[in-house]
């Protein structure tokens, strides 16, 4: 399926089109998926028990919440770019990048940005006054934004995404070079200015909107050679923006971004496929159940009525928790880029949040 490219006001980041190179979130979640099939077979990763120790505010509409061992042991380690994905109180698995020190075994710590029109994983967490002391189940930290070797770093972050970033300008390698650019709504919106100003000093750029517009994407890249490696974290409009800018005026370095949400030309791509959807036959065949899928049901709706523990996280095609293997059947793939148009092809893979069927029946790996 080719999604259309959505034109954006002029005066944004975005006046060019979105240049279609080298993607870092899928190349990763490409990697997760061959690791995911790899130990498809192997016993299900130990989850982790982990219990609220402090919930701070860190900004206007963000808090900070600090986990640590029930039993006061150790927590397995981590890197910069890693998160962990937790189940909510309420049930919702949600996924949140890890902001602390990894140097830190005795805890971890993650921040939150309140959404309103989010599905209300980030409100329960800010509402709930007794948060402190619970219990929450997480995963083990996962990293599909790792921070490679390099000379020079250039840190480029909007808003919430600064969260991983946090924890990479203060894991930059001894000797490498570094600069952040970090915007925000406002100035109060933007979650550890102070810190990050103590750990880079000059060698960071804060520019709120309010006041200093939009990042000035063309001169940071402009400015960088292609020693320079260039992490992004943010909304899919700054990422797109990044991605562009980068071709255009530096195309030698290399780029690495995480996204959050979904992009928004997927989201209506999706939405407009999503009028036509028919019902299709579903075979789990390593479950050995065979079910309808409704015209309204999405594919992972069937499998996890049948595979309670079946892993899946983002439900917009975009973070790679539930690649799935398909035995049989063609497949309507609607996965934020995850899959390139050859690999959709082989309908071998299919990510199960979004995807459907196009033929009457899917055999799935499951
Ligand atoms: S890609 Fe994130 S849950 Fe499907």
């Amino acid at each position: 399926m080719v999604f259309p490219f959505k034109k954006r006001a002029k005066s944004s980041w975005l006046d060019v089109p979105a240049a279609k190179a080298y993607d870092p979130t899928a190349d990763a979640a490409r990697k997760f998926a061959a690791e995911k099939a790899a130990t498809a077979a192997a016993p299900v990763e130990p989850k982790l028990d982990l219990e609220v120790k402090a919930v701070t505010p860190v900004a206007e509409g963000v808090i900070a919440i600090t986990f640590v061992d029930p039993h006061g042991e150790e927590l397995p380690e981590w890197a910069p770019g890693a998160h962990l994905e937790i189940h909510t109180p309420a049930g919702l698995i949600r996924q949140y990048s890890l902001c602390g020190d990894p140097a830190n075994r005795m805890e971890y710590r993650v921040s939150v940005l309140r959404e309103e029109a989010g599905r209300g994983g980030s409100k329960e967490l800010h509402d709930d006054a007794r948060l402190v002391g619970k219990l929450i189940t997480a995963t083990q930290p996962r990293n599909h934004f790792e921070l490679h070797p390099s000379a020079k770093y250039l840190f480029i972050a909007g808003g919430i995404g600064v969260t991983p970033i946090r924890a990479m300008v203060a894991g930059v390698p001894e000797g490498a070079e570094w600069t952040l650019l970090y915007g925000g709504r406002t100035r109060a919106s933007m979650a550890f200015v102070d810190e990050l100003v103590e750990i880079g000093g000059d060698r960071i750029k804060i520019a709120p909107q309010d006041t200093d517009g939009l990042l000035d994407l063309r001169t940071a890249l402009e400015a960088i050679d292609a020693d320079t490696a260039v992490y992004c974290c943010g909304p899919s409009p700054l990422i797109a923006a990044v991605e562009q800018c980068v071709e255009k005026y530096a195309p030698d370095s290399k780029l690495y971004f995480e996204r959050f949400t979904a992009s928004e030309e997927n989201a209506a791509a999706r939405a407009e496929a999503a009028k036509g959807d028919q019902p299709f036959e579903l075979e789990l065949r390593r479950t050995g159940v065979t079910m309808t899928v409704g015209a309204d049901e999405r594919t992972l709706d069937a499998v996890i009525k049948h595979v309670p523990g079946f892993d899946y996280s983002c439900e917009e095609g975009h973070c790679g928790s539930c690649w799935t293997k398909v035995l049989a059947g063609e497949v309507d793939h609607r996965d934020d880029g995850l899959l390139t148009e050859a690999e959709r092809a082989t309908n071998t893979e299919m990510y199960v949040c979004v995807s459907r069927a196009k033929s009457d029946k899917l055999v799935l790996d499951v």
